[in-house]
């Protein structure tokens, strides 16, 4: 079966701060977008990334794409986004040929993801999962609060969940096609990532170990981080 990327890229970025939208970001001098389409397109098994644009942003992004070296294996399709994380990732979807039966959903906020967890992903679906998501354990205690308060204002905490039980999820989440499909199709619920759409229609979600830099750039202390992982690897 062959694997399709799908990277919504149409967010601003505004828990970064004001600025060009966030996966339009330099990362050591390149934007984030462009590193995190390497990233997919690093996989042997991915032959076609749909880049998510901003919604008045495709023309640029698809110019960015030309600018920079890509793999030659690889094809790529830019279509505009939408107004939120699910509308864009929908949009994406929805440009997706036929003949490719498993697609990842990656961040362009997660631009530093090794090869190896992307292929751990698609190894997953080709062993049958129809819904895989990269997780790690928890570094921090988690309170559950009664209902959510002011920003930075108090609130009352209600539970604290057994943490061993919980798990940050990163991406890329890796589905089955028209489960996927369906999911988007079905799910009206606002939700944070693709998997939760697939957990409400049904079938069994599984993880994979994800890993530390496949974190999200989301405030800008995570600027921070990306920029010394980089730093790292071209010692
Ligand atoms: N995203 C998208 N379309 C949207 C909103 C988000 O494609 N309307 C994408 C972002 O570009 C990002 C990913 O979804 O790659 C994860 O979202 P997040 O980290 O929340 O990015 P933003 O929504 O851009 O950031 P913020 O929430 O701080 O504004
Ligand atoms: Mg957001």
């Amino acid at each position: 079966a062959r694997t399709a990327a799908v990277i919504p890229a149409a967010g601003r970025g505004v828990r970064l701060g004001p600025g060009v939208p966030k996966a339009l970001r330099a990362l050591g001098g390149t934007p984030m977008l462009i590193h995190a389409i390497r990233a997919m397109a690093a996989s042997r098994a991915v032959s076609l990334v749909v880049v998510v644009a901003p919604p008045d942003g495709a023309a640029e992004v698809r110019t960015l794409l030309d600018a920079h070296a890509l793999p030659e294996r690889t094809d790529f399709l830019v279509v505009p986004g939408g107004g939120s994380r699910q509308e864009s990732v929908r949009l994406g979807l929805e440009a997706l040929p036929p003949g490719y039966d498993i697609v990842l959903v990656h961040d362009a906020a997660r631009p530093l993801v090794p090869v190896d967890t992307v292929d751990a992903v698609i190894e997953a679906v080709r062993d049958g999962a129809v819904a895989v998501v990269p997780v790690l354990p928890l570094a921090d205690t988690v309170k559950q609060v009664e209902s959510a308060g002011a920003p930075g204002g108090p609130e009352r905490v209600v539970a604290t969940p057994d943490r061993s039980l919980l798990r940050a999820v990163q991406t890329p989440q890796g589905f089955d096609r028209a489960t996927l499909v369906r999911a988007h199709e079905t799910v009206t619920d606002d939700v944070t990532d693709d998997a939760s759409m697939v957990e409400q229609l049904g079938p069994t979600v599984v993880t994979v170990p994800g890993h530390e830099e496949a974190f999200k750039v989301t405030r800008p202390l995570d600027l921070v981080l990306a920029e010394a992982v980089l730093a790292r690897r071209r010692l």
